[in-house]
């Protein structure tokens, strides 16, 4: 079934395409035929052929991160959300020390903003992400290992029944090992042990039976000691039982750094353990400042991405973390680095939109 709707959304993708190659044709003949004056008159030529956007060339999501605010306070980037993409991710909405700052009190605010958005447009949400080792409360270092159990298994629990069924994929647990391939020393790695992992996704899955339940992590998209670690992990895992459906490649590069080799074929790996895989979190740092030079660095490595996701069959999702360089984590973290994303900040596409587009 969900076979058939995705051959269905490929076909939909070719019909797209020819219909935009089909008025890119006439708008070209168009104004040849009227003289300049009624052209004009007519408003014929005056605008640029209208492009497919990205959600329509792929049956595969295709996302960015959201702030609430930007959402709620600018039109221009809520139209170009809206345009472009299928589904959206909590940039940090959705995190726990977002939701519950102090125990018990709970801020949805952001949260539901968010939600309000994707039902109101028709978009398909990732959740991100319900433990984590960052942006969890300080209240929580206090408590003993039994009270943190229970707060683990009550922080999923709340949060994915509060959006059951409207919330396609869970970012359950996120970068849970170290570079070595060592479980992270997290508190919860500290005080819960090893069973942890496998008890959060069984909590999430009973809280929403319905939400696919991905293990997410950065520096994964090649073969290295962190990539082996999840990919073990999740084979015990699903040997297991324990439902998880999918692993999640955050995929923040930088033009300083080579492309990672055999991208496609380490997630092709994880795809054949019988899981999804999503892309999530996708951006292209550079040295600033940009030059054209560098764009073009910065377009072939969101093609080679995109690429990717659309050769594996199992490639469900291509998300960036966030879309336009107006709102972007990478200038505020990485020093001197950014212009980052698919669009400039007057929400222009970029080289890198305009090779992947190409209806653009
Ligand atoms: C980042 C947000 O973009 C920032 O606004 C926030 O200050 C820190 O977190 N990996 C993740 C994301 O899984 O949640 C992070 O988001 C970026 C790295």
């Amino acid at each position: 079934m969900l076979r058939a709707l995705r051959n269905h959304g490929r076909l939909g993708r070719l019909c797209a395409v020819l219909t935009a190659s089909a008025g890119l044709l006439t708008l070209q003949t168009a104004p040849a035929l009227a003289t300049p004056d009624t052209a004009e008159a007519s408003g014929v030529g005056a605008q640029a052929p209208a492009r497919t956007p990205l959600k329509d060339l792929t049956d595969n999501y295709v996302g960015s991160a959201v702030a609430a605010s930007a959402l709620g306070n600018e039109g221009d980037y809520r139209s170009v959300l809206t345009d472009e993409f299928s589904s959206v991710t909590a940039e940090n909405a959705m995190k726990w020390s977002v939701l519950e700052p102090n125990r018990g009190q709970y801020d949805w605010s952001g949260a539901d903003a968010i939600m309000d958005y994707a039902r109101q447009n028709g978009k398909s949400v990732r959740g991100h992400t319900l433990v984590w080792h960052k942006q969890h409360p300080s209240w929580l270092n206090n408590l003993s290992a039994s009270e943190l159990r229970s707060a683990v298994k009550n922080h999923i629990t709340t949060v994915v029944n509060r959006y059951e069924g409207e919330i396609r994929a869970w970012d359950v647990v996120n970068e849970v090992f170290d570079s070595n391939g060592i479980r992270r020393d997290s508190i919860f790695q500290r005080k819960l042990g090893d069973g942890w992992i496998a008890d959060a996704f069984r909590w999430a899955h009973q809280a929403d039976p319905s939400a696919k339940l991905y293990i997410n992590d950065y520096n994964t998209g090649w073969v290295n000691d962190k990539s082996n670690a999840i990919y073990d992990l999740v084979r015990s895992l699903r040997q297991q039982g324990v439902p998880i459906h999918g692993v999640g490649f955050q995929t923040h590069l930088s033009i300083d750094y080579s492309f990672p080799g055999g991208y496609q074929s380490n997630l092709q790996r994880f795809a054949d353990l019988g899981v999804d895989v999503a892309i999530t979190e996708a951006d292209v740092r550079m040295t600033l400042p940009a030059t054209d030079s560098k764009l073009t660095t910065q377009a072939d490595y969101y093609e080679r991405l995109w690429n990717a996701c659309e050769a594996i069959s199992r490639c469900v999702e291509f998300t960036t973390w966030g879309y336009t360089d107006r709102h972007s984590w990478v200038p505020n973290t990485f020093e001197g680095q950014g212009a980052a994303c698919l669009f400039d900040e007057s929400l222009n596409p970029k080289p890198a939109y305009n090779r992947i587009n190409p209806t653009a």
